[in-house]
């Protein structure tokens, strides 16, 4: 059996079938108040049934402040509890375990559903315009955070999985270039990261010790994630596991390159070595055939996290027994994805990213 359909455990004791993971993928098919929308069940069970051993929900707000867009899965409020328990019980039933992304977008924040968005510190030149946080939105949304994952839990999910990659709430705190405060949320790497790691601690406390907690990192710049170190990343990788975090999930947008600060090191060996054995590691990015699977795990990847293949190529993991699977690239037609049950709104939205529809 290729190690890529073994069963993997997770440190609170979940074992996942087999180590792929349908990666957290924005779709704007909830509800306007945050609650699940039908089309949302219905492409992530197609996932969950079709083989993924695991599957991670999308970035779903914290907070009514960190919305990030409209159509974003909530799990701000009790409110959004029945159709959380609805999601994780189908998915459950349809053979795989899930995991919610907590988010919260900070400066990239919706304007035209919260109002003026908040940030670590104001940021010149952004068009957003963020203010600074005050303490009581520190401490707010560390409880927003813990209080998110405690519903999710309550709902019937696995785990939880800590957005702090592409530049969203936590980026923002942990950036070198975005974050000036003088106090003790910014400055040096200890303060920039305090805010991550309290959130951690925060959700780990909320949930005790059977259910899993993880984080979202972003390594290096990319996009939206700005003023990264790779350095820095890999000590706060360490402290976040000391923080309850049993799983980082690096996003490196594209698992073949070796990082920008060190060309000479990858990014999973580099956090490989960071990290004690049994904090797993999960690996996204252009990860597309079996044989890309199989590099990243061998390179000290636990489990890979899939996203635009898994969109488009549902049985990805069935599919993949077979050593030379390498599955058709995009474009693909608007039929092609209806048939992968995507609504009409998600093939709309997939649009947006050059080139996947034709
Ligand atoms: C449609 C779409 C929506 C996404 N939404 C999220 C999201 O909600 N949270 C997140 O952390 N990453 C999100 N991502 C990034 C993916 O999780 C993944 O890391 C990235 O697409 C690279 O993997 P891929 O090359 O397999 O697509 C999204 C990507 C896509 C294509």
């Amino acid at each position: 059996m290729p190690i890529l359909h073994t069963p993997l455990t997770f440190r609170s004791g979940l074992t996942i079938a087999n180590r792929t993971v349908l990666a957290p993928m924005t779709n704007l098919q909830s509800l306007a108040d945050g609650s699940l929308g039908d089309a949302e069940l219905v492409w992530l069970r197609r996932r969950a049934l079709d083989g993924f051993g695991l599957i991670e929900t999308c970035a779903a707000f914290v907070s009514a402040d960190g919305q990030g867009w409209p159509g974003e899965l909530g799990v701000h409020s009790d409110a959004m509890v029945p159709g959380l328990t609805r999601l994780a019980t189908e998915l459950h039933r349809a053979g795989a375990p899930a995991f919610v992304q907590l988010f919260h977008g900070g400066a990239r924040a919706a304007e035209a559903i919260i109002g003026r968005p908040w940030s670590a510190s104001e940021i010149a030149g952004d068009p957003a315009n963020p203010r600074a946080a005050t303490e009581d939105d520190i401490h707010g949304t560390i409880r927003a955070f813990a209080a998110a994952a405690k519903r999710a839990k309550e709902a019937g999910f696995a785990g939880v999985e800590i957005h702090g990659a592409h530049g969203y709430l936590p980026c923002q705190f942990l950036s070198r270039v975005q974050n000036t405060r003088t106090d003790g949320y910014g400055g040096s790497y200890e303060g920039r990261s305090r805010f991550l790691r309290e959130v951690t601690r925060a959700v780990r406390a909320a949930v005790g010790h059977d259910f899993v907690v993880g984080v979202r990192v972003s390594l290096e710049d990319f996009g939206q994630a700005v003023g990264m170190d790779l350095d820095e990343g890999l000590t706060l990788a360490k402290e976040l596991a000391d923080d309850g975090a049993e799983f980082l999930h690096a996003s490196l947008w594209d698992a073949s390159r070796m990082t920008t600060k060190r060309p000479e090191f990858h990014g999973i060996s580099l956090l490989r070595e960071a990290l004690p054995r049994d904090v797993r590691i999960i690996a996204a990015g252009k990860i597309w055939s079996r044989a890309d699977a199989d590099a990243a795990l061998e390179r000290g990847a636990d489990a890979v996290a899939l996203g635009r293949v898994a969109v488009a190529h549902p049985a990805w993991p069935k599919a993949s027994i077979e050593a030379a699977y390498a599955p058709a690239a995009p474009p693909f037609t608007p039929e092609t994805l209806r048939a992968a049950d995507l609504s009409e709104a998600f093939v709309n939205y997939m649009k947006r990213w050059k080139g996947f529809v034709a």
